[in-house]
């Protein structure tokens, strides 16, 4: 080899490396290039070895410069291998980053159904008064639910029409709370101030007000010298309780067959106070049927009629809850939407 040709291709093969170098985009690509660059293969290794051949100036001045440039890729080659070293590292970590700042995943919570809330916001009431809490079976014979409760044989609720028998002979879901009243007075002497929460049935076709299963809480109060006055006043604390302190209460005659007086009840409106709106029309809600225990009754259960008194009052929780969250039609409370029951997350 010439001592001239091999100054230049020093100087070719020294940018060509320096350029290969550069352009290495992975650990692989830059150990190819020093492979092409430096290896015992590549020109620049034939130049070294030709060295040996020329003349003392020469050898002298292109084995400097053959060091030279031999230090300069390898220089190059290692800063590269350093930076492709970083960047992978770098990329690893950003590939792992974890962004603690980052809002969890919570559970989403469920919430009580409506009902649910009313229920336990009517008994909370009742038992702050202390009254106790009582259940009765759901499905009832017909001495619970009608004969001790006065109601006659040809009253319309013992039709086939309008209750749900079973199809045991005697025995059909209760169609009221009531049923509770008497089967508690069975098996306990005065004085009782019980309230019983539950589902009741009658036969009927599901509409905007009306439901074949739906709820009540039923309350009875008996003790020697209770009065219609003890009705009207637990009715107006259960309604300041439940609907607010301003809340008035009205009583007009009604008929049930267990009680006598008995009563409907209205609570002054608590959306527009009394006024009139389209919730209540006249200002007036009606929530519940009252009345004085009928003495027949209270004999029905082994009570002496003479010495002892009470009352007892029934109200649909269905109609609690649709009137105080605005719920439109009853169904909504049976269908399970959650868009619907997630509304009342937290409510209780
Ligand atoms: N049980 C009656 C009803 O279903 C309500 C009521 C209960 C009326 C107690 C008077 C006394 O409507």
């Amino acid at each position: 080899m010439d001592p001239n040709d091999a100054r230049v291709i020093l100087e070719e093969e020294r940018s060509r490396g320096l350029e290969l170098i550069r352009a290495a985009d992975t650990l692989e690509e830059l150990e190819v290039a020093k492979v092409v660059a430096l290896g015992r293969k590549g020109r620049f290794a034939e130049v070294q070895r030709a060295l040996g051949s020329f003349d003392h100036d020469d050898r002298r001045t292109l084995g400097m410069r053959a060091n030279e440039v031999r230090d300069e890729l390898q220089h190059a080659f290692d800063e590269r291998r350093e930076d492709l070293h970083r960047a992978g590292e770098d990329a690893l970590l950003d590939a792992d980053r974890v962004d603690v700042t980052l809002p969890g995943r919570r559970p989403r919570p469920g919430s009580l159904h409506p009902l649910a809330i009313v229920e336990r916001r009517i008994v909370e009431v009742f038992t702050r008064m202390g009254y106790r809490v009582v259940e009765g079976p759901e499905i009832e014979d017909e001495w619970h639910n009608f004969e001790a409760l006065n109601i006659p044989p040809d009253h319309p609720a013992r039709t086939m029409k309008d209750s749900l028998y079973v199809d045991v002979p005697g025995l059909l879901l209760r169609t009221e709370t009531s049923a509770a009243q008497i089967r508690t007075m069975e098996s306990h002497d005065p004085p009782i101030h019980v309230v019983c929460p539950g589902r009741v049935f009658r036969q009927e076709t599901p509409d905007a007000t009306h439901l074949p299963v739906f709820h009540q809480v039923e309350c009875l109060a008996v003790d020697e010298g209770i009065s219609f006055a003890d009705l009207k006043g637990t009715l107006e604390a259960f309604a300041h309780e439940m609907f607010g302190g301003d809340r008035r209460v009205r009583l007009n005659p009604d008929y049930f067959p267990f009680v006598e007086p008995g009563a409907q009840v209205a609570v002054s409106c608590f959306i527009c106070d009394g006024v009139g709106c389209p919730t209540c029309g006249n200002g007036w809600i009606e929530l519940l049927g009252a009345g004085m225990v009928h003495p027949k009754v209270l004999e029905n259960c082994g009570y002496d009629s003479e010495r002892y008194t009470g009352f007892a009052f029934g109200l649909g929780i269905e109609r609690v809850a649709m009137i105080q969250y605005g719920v439109p039609d009853m169904r909504m409370f049976i269908e399970g939407d959650v868009r619907f029951l997630a509304q009342f997350q937290g409510a209780a």
